[in-house]
C-alpha cells in the first residue's frame, strides 16, 4: 500500500487563498452517489423532543414522541434532539474551545498528531489507498469512554480548559446518548434496555473533532465525501453560523438545517444491523464553503470490539428474516470494505 504524501495541510492551503485544490481533493463527479450541489433543500428531518421521555410526560406525550422517532429513524435515519438539558452557554464554549484549538499554529497542534494508521489524535485524512479522494478536513479523534481508555496525551492542554470542557461534554452527551438507545427501543415495542445490552457496559465511545476550512472551490472538493457512519448512534454538534452537512434521503441530497442548541443525530450500521434493518443509517456528506470555516463535534459510539451483534431476537421473524449475519469488530469489516470500495453492510447480508 502506498501512501500518498502531500506537501501541504488542509489548512495550510487554505490561508494560501485561492490557488485550485490540488487534485487528490477533486471529488469525482460520477459517483454513484451523484455530483455535489452546495445547495440542494432542506431535508425532512424532524425535531424530537427528548425531555418527553422523562417523567413527568403524559402517556399520550411519551407514545407521540416515540411515534415520530420511530418514523424518523425508518426514514431518513436522521433527526434532530431538542430538551437534552445541556445549556446553551455549554453548547457555545465547547464550539468556541474547539475553534481556538484548530486556530493554534501547526507546531502546537502537532503534539498531538495521530501516528499513521491509528485513529486517535489530530491530523487530516487516514490515507489508505492511492486512487482516495481526499477530505477537505482536519480532526481531532479521542477516546472518551470507557474513561481508563482515555489517552490523555492526545488532549490538548491548549486551550487550558478544553480537557475540562471534553470530559463535561463527554458526560452530558453520554446521558443524552443512553435516553436514545433507550426511546429507540421502547420505539419497537422492546424493553428499554436491548440495545444498550448488545452494544455493552464498556462500549467504545469517541469525540471527534471536525474543522473544515474555507475552500475556494466547493463545487469540486468535498469536506467529508458520502459515508453512513459505523456505529450505532452518532450525536453531532453543528457550527452554530456555517451550514454544511447533507443527509441524502431516496437517493436526492438535503440540507441539515442549523438549529443552534439540538443535536443532530444520525443512525449508524451497527443501529441498522441490530435493528435487523427496520432502521436505516443513512448516507451523508459534508460540502465547503468558500468563505467561512466550519467546525462541529461529533460523538460516535460503537459495541464494543469482542461482542457480537446481531438482529435482536424480537425483530427477526418469518416476514422478516435475519438480515446480516452476527459479527464482532464491525469496524474492520468497514475497514476492509472501504478498501474494496465495498459497502460494508452489503459484505455481510445473511
Ligand atoms: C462525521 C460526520 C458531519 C459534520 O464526523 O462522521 O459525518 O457535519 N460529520 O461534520
Ligand atoms: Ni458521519
Amino acid at each position: 500500500m502506498e501512501i500518498v504524501s502531500l506537501s501541504k495541510s488542509v489548512p495550510e492551503m487554505a490561508i494560501n487563498g485561492d490557488e485550485p485544490p490540488p487534485p487528490p481533493y477533486v471529488f469525482n463527479k460520477q459517483s454513484i452517489f451523484g455530483s455535489i450541489d452546495v445547495s440542494p433543500p432542506y431535508g425532512p428531518f424532524p425535531v424530537i423532543d427528548i425531555s418527553l421521555f422523562s417523567p413527568p410526560s403524559s402517556s399520550a406525550d411519551v407514545h407521540n414522541e416515540l411515534e415520530k422517532l420511530r418514523s424518523a429513524l425508518i426514514s431518513p435515519g436522521c433527526f434532530q434532539v431538542i430538551g437534552h438539558g445541556i445549556s446553551s452557554s455549554f453548547l457555545d464554549k465547547v464550539r468556541e474551545l474547539g475553534k481556538q484549538f484548530f486556530e493554534l499554529p501547526m507546531e502546537e497542534k502537532k503534539k498531538y498528531a495521530r501516528p499513521t494508521n491509528q485513529v486517535e489524535g489530530y491530523g487530516s485524512n487516514m490515507i489508505v489507498s492511492e486512487n482516495q479522494v481526499l477530505d477537505w478536513s482536519d480532526r481531532l479523534s479521542l477516546s472518551v469512554f470507557p474513561e481508563d481508555t482515555r489517552n490523555l496525551h492526545y488532549w490538548p492542554q491548549n486551550p487550558s480548559d478544553f480537557r475540562e470542557m471534553l470530559n463535561e461534554y463527554a458526560k452530558k452527551v453520554k446521558s443524552v446518548e443512553q435516553t436514545l438507545y433507550k426511546a429507540i427501543a421502547k420505539s419497537l415495542n422492546l424493553e428499554e434496555n436491548s440495545f444498550l445490552k448488545m452494544v455493552g457496559e464498556r462500549a467504545p465511545v469517541r469525540a471527534r473533532f471536525n474543522f473544515y476550512p474555507r475552500c475556494s472551490r466547493p463545487d469540486l472538493v468535498l469536506g467529508v465525501k458520502p459515508h453512513s457512519d459505523t456505529g450505532g448512534i452518532t450525536i453531532l454538534l453543528q457550527d452554530k453560523d456555517v451550514e454544511g452537512l447533507q443527509v441524502r434521503v431516496d437517493g436526492n441530497w438535503f440540507k441539515v438545517a442549523i438549529i443552534p442548541d439540538a443535536l443532530v443525530i444520525n443512525l449508524g450500521d451497527q443501529m441498522q444491523i441490530m435493528s435487523n434493518g427496520i432502521f436505516k443509517s443513512p448516507l451523508h456528506r459534508v460540502v465547503t464553503n468558500p468563505e467561512k470555516l466550519r467546525m462541529s463535534v461529533a460523538v460516535v459510539s460503537e459495541a464494543e470490539v469482542d461482542k457480537e451483534i446481531g438482529a435482536v431476537d424480537e425483530l427477526v421473524n418469518e416476514e422478516r428474516p435475519r438480515l446480516y449475519k452476527n459479527v464482532k469488530n464491525f469496524g474492520a469489516v468497514v475497514y476492509e470494505s472501504y478498501q474494496k470500495e465495498q459497502i460494508a453492510l452489503d459484505t455481510i447480508t445473511a
